[in-house]
């Protein structure tokens, strides 16, 4: 495992300069979700696909910015998913950014999630990475040098609240339990990018990202193989909580396409299980 977090390191670097140097304007094509893809997703998954082509171990890619599972090596044993720059649309407006692999053993689904990782290009570069056994580790780039600063550990309760989606979308039990947040004294966290708004809730020992099924995408957005599971294996790792909106955990979703989505909430303890009596068994 220590090879592919190796890996992720070199990636994160490569991405982090395409960011400061290349065109921050839209490519001519879609990815498989239907979205325009910027100069930088495609870039940045080539980045990756490159970086993976020669590790033994992986037998195969799946990215959100291809249709397809791209095959390595039919004798590896591992598939990573991953989103090579998740909240690309925020690039241009300088704000932080992310890449987010989920490593799995055997078919891609939540059980056989085995480890995952995420990086966030900030100010600074950072890399949380998280496997089986003990909390999630967080690293800062020093150069081309990644300092171990520690492990990521989530609080019974945080301040911080993130909820994503379109508010004129929302359910009205939904509505009512952000609301409820705000009303304990909550404070309002989005920057529109998940990966450095769960990065926030997780340093800052606590709160909620959520990202419900709306009536214009009752299965949410965010997409279960590269974004939803990874982080709901990490905040999992890291004592917290991550559900669907029938109290499901994230990591017991199975899929039936590469490109699905589900509604999805991460947080500390606290904050799920009101979730959980507020939505009762479903929104
Ligand atoms: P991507 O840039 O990979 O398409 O993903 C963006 C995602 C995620 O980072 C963020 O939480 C969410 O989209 C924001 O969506 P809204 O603008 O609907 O809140
Ligand atoms: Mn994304
Ligand atoms: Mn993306």
């Amino acid at each position: 495992m220590q090879t592919i977090f190796n890996t992720i390191k070199t990636i994160a670097l490569k991405i982090d300069h395409a960011i400061k140097t290349e065109d921050l304007g839209y490519s001519s094509t879609e990815n498989a979700s239907g979205e325009e893809q910027l100069k930088l997703d495609v870039k940045s998954d080539y980045i990756v696909e490159q970086a993976f082509m020669d590790v033994s171990l992986v037998k195969a890619l799946v990215s959100e910015e291809k249709e397809e599972v791209l095959p390595i090596n039919e004798h590896g044993v591992y598939t990573v998913c991953y989103d090579p720059l998740d909240g690309s649309s925020l690039a241009d407006v300088n704000l932080s950014v992310g890449s987010i692999f989920g490593i799995y053993e055997g078919e891609p689904k939540g059980e056989n999630l085995v480890a995952s990782a995420y990086v966030v290009y900030g100010p600074r570069i950072e890399l949380v990475t998280a496997s089986k056994k003990g909390k999630p580790l967080h690293y800062r780039a020093q150069g081309e040098e990644f300092n171990l600063i520690g492990e990521v550990s989530l609080g019974q309760k945080g301040k911080l609240n993130a909820p994503g989606g379109t508010q004129q979308n929302w359910s009205a039990a939904h509505k009512k339990f952000i609301d409820s947040l705000f009303a304990e004294g909550y404070r309002l966290r989005y920057s529109g990018g998940m990966v450095p708004d769960l990065h926030q809730i997780l340093l800052k020992g606590g709160g909620l990202f959520s990202y419900p099924g709306t009536s214009d995408k009752p299965e949410g957005k965010l997409r279960q193989l590269f974004e939803v599971m990874p982080f709901a294996f990490i905040y999992e790792q890291a004592g917290g909580q991550a559900i669907d909106n029938n109290g499901t955990r994230l990591l017991e979703l199975v899929p039936k396409h590469l490109h699905d989505t589900s509604p999805c909430f991460f947080g500390s303890n606290y904050e799920i299980e009101a979730l959980k009596k507020t939505y009762g068994a479903k929104a």
